[in-house]
């Protein structure tokens, strides 16, 4: 299969994993980083750090420079307006929690929050604990046999009471984007704060947060080939005052006294103690270097991988989940225990995912205990997608 990656070479992991006759084929969980992320991390190491916001000194001075500059850099690859706020989180996860908590105030019992069917737990835990703890329904949005939101039976699910809507704008098991603007549009025309979970969407399709209406937009640094440790929360400037502060401690204060504290808004409000710095100057070149790139060419290479996967996978039979048209595909082979596939393809160097994929709830409703997944990045090449069939083909030899 020739399907070349001209963006390989920039990618020492999956050099190294290639020697080691390892396919990386999990990108979805986490990706691989180019040498520019791994570049500016020695190098905020070798020769800037400090902390930042805190010091008169010169060191702290470009320190917060470059952090602030990381700020407006990863700002613009949003395309977010200037009125916009980027808050620096741990990740997706920790965005989700900071929403769960800073918009709990606008909860009374009754109330209600939407979510899809396919959410991944962490935009679905911390809004289901959020209900349990205020008396508020979480409603769950209605899926059509193909995995995808019913827009219009959702639409049609939206009330007086519905308070937050929250809902993933690429599902890590079923893979299927969809046009989301409908129902973002019908929410906001009720009131309705509205919460995108971009972790899987952001690195095959730059966001455009001028263009996609929603208040709230989160996502990992980690699965856009930065590093670990570093999220965006995207606060649209109508809905950033809607906030409470959340987490307490160093650098969020305006005024302070032993009964009593005023805070910072956002986003050094939102981001008390030492913040990440070193990552997210790191995280913020990895997205300069990633827009430099030529994108059209690599979301046409990671559609002729997905193609291939998915019709290897429909010539040998698998039952694959939903209709997936991005970048991942999920799947079980009639009569074969997920893990047992996965446990065989793993001793032949191929690394997929295979489980719950932190999505129980859908994976209960389909009635399956688990599914492998096989998701791909723009370091993948033909090879790779070679070398998981043939392995593919060996277990199923033995197992079926
Ligand atoms: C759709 C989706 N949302 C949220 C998350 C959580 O991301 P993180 O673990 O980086 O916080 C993931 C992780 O796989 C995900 O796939």
């Amino acid at each position: 299969m020739f399907l070349p990656s001209p963006w390989r070479q920039f990618f020492p992991g999956i050099l190294a994993l290639a020697e080691q006759q390892q396919v990386w084929l999990d990108s979805a969980a986490t990706a691989q980083k180019p040498h520019v992320m791994i570049d500016t991390l020695t190098q905020y190491y070798q020769h800037a750090v400090a902390n930042v916001h805190r010091a008169q000194h010169q060191p702290g001075e470009r320190a917060t420079r470059a952090f602030e500059d990381a700020r407006s850099s990863i700002s613009k690859w949003l395309q977010a307006s200037e009125d916009d706020q980027v808050i620096f989180t741990k990740g997706t996860t920790e965005g989700i929690n900071l929403l769960s908590q800073a918009l709990a105030h606008h909860l009374q019992a009754g109330d209600e929050i939407l979510i899809s069917a396919y959410e991944h737990h962490a935009n679905l835990l911390p809004w289901q604990q959020l209900a349990l703890s205020r008396g508020v329904k979480l409603k769950i949005l209605a899926m059509d046999s193909d995995g995808h939101v019913d827009i219009d039976a959702a639409i049609a699910q939206l009330s007086a009471r519905s308070k937050i809507l929250a809902i993933s704008a690429l599902s890590n098991v079923i893979g299927h984007q969809q046009a989301l603007e409908p129902l973002l549009q019908a929410a906001r025309a009720m009131g309705i704060y509205t919460v995108i979970d971009g972790a899987q969407a952001a690195v095959h399709q730059r966001p455009n947060l001028q263009q996609l209406d929603c208040d709230f937009y989160v996502c990992s640094a980690h699965k856009l080939y930065g590093p670990d440790g570093v999220g965006i929360l995207f606060t649209r400037e109508r809905a950033v005052t809607a906030l409470r502060h959340w987490q307490f401690g160093g650098e969020m204060v305006r005024d302070c006294d032993y009964q009593h504290a005023e805070f910072l808004p956002a986003p050094l409000g939102f981001e008390p103690g030492t913040p990440s710095t070193a990552n997210i100057v790191a995280f913020a070149a990895t997205l300069d270097w990633l827009h430099s790139l030529d994108s059209a060419a690599i979301a046409r290479h990671e559609a002729a991988l997905h193609t291939a996967v998915l019709a290897g996978l429909q010539q040998r039979g698998m039952q694959i989940i939903g209709t997936p048209n991005c970048a991942l595909v999920s799947f079980n082979a009639p009569g074969v225990h997920h893990a047992d596939l996965a446990l065989l393809l793993g001793e032949q160097g191929i690394a997929v995912r295979a489980g719950h994929h932190c999505a129980m709830p859908l994976l209960k409703s389909l009635g399956l205990a688990g599914a492998l997944r096989v998701s791909l990045a723009m370091y993948n090449d033909g090879d790779d997608i070679q070398r998981f069939f043939s392995a593919l083909d060996q277990a199923l030899e033995i197992l079926q």
